[in-house]
């Protein structure tokens, strides 16, 4: 039987500490399905087709993950794709009551889907789409929190010129951290 998890979210707009994640949950399951929510309620930097766009470029490399976006709860699409596994990053204690409450919510909804939390590495810990989304607004470098794509369209949408061509890839770049 092939193990299948969803990692969820916004990915307003995809980070590296979402890259971390998304690798480590490749390292225990054989697919992972990356879903943003489309939550019309919640209002994004991004439109969904834009953080697609980012999602598909910064993934392109990954092996044995899917794409896509999911309404309505996350439970319910979790069946849909018989996915066994909920895949969450835990950051600071401060990500911990919200993702206490919502694992549990899901627990009680479906016993049978686990959700699994892997904690990211350690320079990604204090790092947030929002915070990151905050950087970038009023010029911050943002750019080795994230992958290039999204620099990029951080500074379009802010109307900053684009920085020079500093990295080939997001993955080249995370294996070079690594080796730091
Ligand atoms: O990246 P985020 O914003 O922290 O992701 C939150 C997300 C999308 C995982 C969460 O809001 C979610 O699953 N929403 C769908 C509705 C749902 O099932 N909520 C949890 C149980 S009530």
């Amino acid at each position: 039987m092939k193990h299948v998890a969803i990692y969820p979210g916004s990915f307003d707009p995809i980070t590296y500490g979402h890259l971390d994640i998304l690798e480590r949950g490749l390292a225990l399951f054989d697919k992972v399905i990356v879903a943003i929510l489309i939550n019309p309620q919640k209002k994004a930097l991004f439109t969904v087709d834009e953080r697609l766009e980012m999602l598909k470029a910064s993934l392109e490399a990954f092996p044995n993950v899917e794409i896509d976006t999911f309404k309505g709860l996350l439970i319910d699409y979790a069946v849909q794709k018989k996915a066994q596994a909920i895949l969450r990053g835990m950051r600071a204690v401060s990500d911990f009551e919200y993702e206490f409450q919502m694992a549990l919510m899901n627990r009680k909804f479906n016993r049978e889907i686990q959700t699994v939390f892997m904690m990211t590495e350690l320079r990604w810990i204090f790092t947030s789409s929002s915070i990151i989304k905050e950087a970038a607004r009023f010029g911050g470098e943002i750019d080795d929190m994230v992958p290039r794509i999204v620099s990029r369209r951080l500074k379009e949408k802010f109307h900053q010129s684009p920085s020079p061509n500093k990295r080939i890839s997001c993955i080249k770049n995370m294996t070079r951290y690594r080796k730091k």
